[in-house]
């Protein structure tokens, strides 16, 4: 809330010319009467000029009040340009505050939320504010002008009227209070109906082909349809309050001005007022009532807009979980143990673990910052899992467990275990997309929680397991990371993706637009866009889950030897699926229900890994019954 506030705050300039023009529309809407009483007194009846009318008063004051009239509406129009000014420039900055906010949510923030509830706050409930911002700098202020200024003038006219303004007040209050305090809850159970609609919406327009597949139109429909009533049933109810409302104010509005008419006749027999005053005093009553049922709807959209603003101020205060970290766990101690971890591993390469427990010793010595570690002139691009372990939030499932990997710059380590073994949640901590739950990971010897998410995300190019494209042109989807890239660093990116050849055959080659979220595209060329897109980067560190499910075999391999050839000083982590994509990396990993159960090299695995050996087995087997 005090981020929406203080977002409201840059427009008070706005905000104030447009209550002070609604101020001076309201002043000359009471003004109005007082000159129609002199019309009526002075002019028509000639009161003061013993009964004989003027009506050179009656033309003049008329032509006054016309002026007035237009200048009235000059004020309202000004008054109408300047809370729109304000209402579209904070719901403005209030959607762009909340989608940058989004953008920075962890995966666990955005699940939290939910898609669908994150679309209805984003659009609908920004609506809400900004209805809410106008209404209180026009109707609130013209309300209260109405109340305060009308009570005024009518008891300046004379003071009995006082006694019918002080019936009709308690008995509006009363209606008002009772109509707020029977819909103010509904509005919060309106909101949520429709995130729950607008989550519908999102998954089925999304999802459309799969719901085609497999003839779900029905069931899907009926979903939504159960939504859509719950929306509906909600609307009716609030709209049924509201519509109660009006009835109620407008008899006890004509009750009063039957009593002011009443009072008056009285005292017009009386002599004690004139006949044009009684008529200023109905006119001021209306104003007056009808102030106050503006309020009531003021207060509907008051209720509204204000649940819609807790529900906006939820994702603008919601902190991102992904954070730097001060004075994360010490670098000193992990790394005195990073070179025993080596030896500890049951099957890894000699080699590659050699490698590994020098650069922690090095590291060390090489100080705690990155620069120091550049200094020392040591290869970038190492990884370490320490004693990792990993929960997901929402399930409390424990999906990695203990988990000791030391991972050399440049060296290409693939990943393979069977689906749901945790591949995908392993490298997904890397670039921080998920905190561990225990131990630490780090990224050039520094913890993945001291880094600036930025600064880690330059170091990490994770090319998802499903590869998502924008509806935009497919060189602006390979550039993505590098919108400064040139033509000649996005071809050689795309070559070595293995996705130039179809890319020129494209009509357009590389400014032919892609349909929404790539749909336009087969499986395997949106994938290579993705990897080409990773490539681009040149970060020191690549990470494929699962990028070459959709190649053939002899593209993969074509891609793996232009990843060799051109990027041997990146840092790759394959996951894969197939013992082919994985035979040739220095080392594999091999992950069995979030524990690695072994780490070496094919032939070394194919030796001493039962798991690595059953997956063998099992995909030669396949290919021979295939054959
Ligand atoms: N966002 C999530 N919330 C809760 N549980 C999750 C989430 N993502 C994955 N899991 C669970 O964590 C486990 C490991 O999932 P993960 O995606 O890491 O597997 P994987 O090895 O990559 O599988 P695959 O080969 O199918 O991609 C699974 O049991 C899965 O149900
Ligand atoms: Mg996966």
């Amino acid at each position: 809330m005090k981020t929406m506030l203080k977002l409201l705050k840059r427009y008070w300039y706005f905000a104030i010319l447009a209550a002070g023009f609604m101020i001076a529309e309201v002043y000359v809407d009471l003004y109005q009467p007082r000159m129609m009483e002199k019309i009526v007194n002075n002019g028509i009846l000639g009161l003061d000029n013993n009964g004989v009318s003027d009506i050179s008063l009656v033309v003049s004051v008329g032509i006054r009040m016309l002026i007035v009239v237009i200048a009235g509406g000059l004020c309202g129009i000004l008054s109408g340009v300047f809370a729109n000014v304000t209402g579209q420039n904070y719901g403005n900055d209030v959607r762009k505050t909340c989608f940058k906010r989004i953008m920075n949510f962890s995966f666990e923030q955005t699940d939290d939320f939910s898609t669908g509830s994150l679309i209805t706050r984003i659009t609908n409930d920004v609506s809400q504010v900004q209805q809410l911002v106008m209404q209180m700098i026009r109707g609130f202020v013209r309300c209260l002008m109405f109340f305060i200024g009308g009570t005024t003038a009518l008891l300046s006219l004379d003071l009995s009227f006082g006694a019918i303004v002080a019936c009709a007040f308690p008995l509006i209050l009363i209606d008002v209070i009772f109509v707020v305090w029977k819909t103010n809850p509904l509005f919060t159970v309106l909101q949520e109906s429709l995130d729950k609609l607008n989550g519908i919406i999102q998954e089925n327009v999304a999802g459309v082909r799969v719901v085609k597949a497999f003839v779900q139109e029905k069931s899907e429909s009926k979903k939504f349809d159960d939504a859509n009533r719950h929306l509906v049933n909600t609307q009716f109810n609030v709209q049924m309050m509201m519509s109660f409302l009006r009835p109620v104010m407008n008899i006890v509005l004509n009750i009063a001005v039957v009593g002011i008419i009443y009072v008056g006749s009285v005292q017009v027999q009386q002599g004690s007022i004139a006949p044009g005053t009684v008529m200023a005093a109905v006119t001021y009553i209306s104003q007056i009532l009808n102030g106050m049922m503006m309020l009531a709807m003021i207060f509907q959209t008051l209720s509204r807009g204000l649940t819609s603003a807790r529900r906006l101020g939820e994702v603008i205060d919601t902190e991102p979980d992904i954070k730097r970290l001060e004075n994360a766990s010490g670098k000193e101690g992990s790394y005195a143990k990073t070179g025993k971890e080596g030896k500890d591993a049951k099957t890894g390469k000699e080699g590659s673990y050699a490698k590994t427990g020098k650069e922690g010793k090095d590291t060390k010595t090489g100080g705690k910052n990155e620069d120091a570690y550049k200094a020392a002139g040591k290869a970038k691009g190492t990884v370490s899992f320490k004693d990792v372990s990993f929960v997901y939030a929402d399930n409390g499932k424990e999906v990695l467990h203990d988990i000791n990997l030391d991972i050399a710059g440049g060296e290409t380590l693939a990943i393979i275990g069977s689906t749901g073994s945790g591949k995908s949640t392993l490298v997904n901590l890397i670039p921080r997309f998920y905190d561990v739950a225990q131990g630490s990971v780090k990224v050039d010897g520094v913890d993945v929680r001291e880094y600036e998410p930025d600064e880690l995300r330059d170091k990490v190019t994770m090319c998802l397991q499903k590869s998502e494209l924008f509806s935009t042109t497919i060189i602006d989807n390979i550039a993505i990371g590098r919108p400064d890239a040139t033509q000649e660093e996005i071809s050689a990116a795309a070559r070595a993706a293995q996705a130039e050849d179809f890319i020129l055959e494209q009509p357009d080659g590389y400014d032919t637009a892609v349909a929404e979220r790539g749909m336009s595209l087969s499986g395997g060329q949106r994938q290579r866009i993705a990897i080409a897109r990773a490539l681009l980067k040149r970060s020191e560190i690549l990470i494929f889950d699962d990028s070459t499910s959709a190649l053939d075999l002899k593209t993969e391999a074509r891609l793996y030897e232009a990843l060799n050839a051109g990027y041997s000083d990146v840092t790759k982590i394959i996951i894969a699926q197939r013992i082919a994509s994985v035979k040739n990396a220095d080392r594999i990993v091999v992950l069995d229900a979030g524990t690695i159960a072994a780490v070496g090299t094919h032939d070394a695995l194919l030796k001493t890994s039962p798991v690595y050996r059953d997956i063998y087995d099992s995909q030669l087997k396949q290919e021979g019954e295939q054959s």
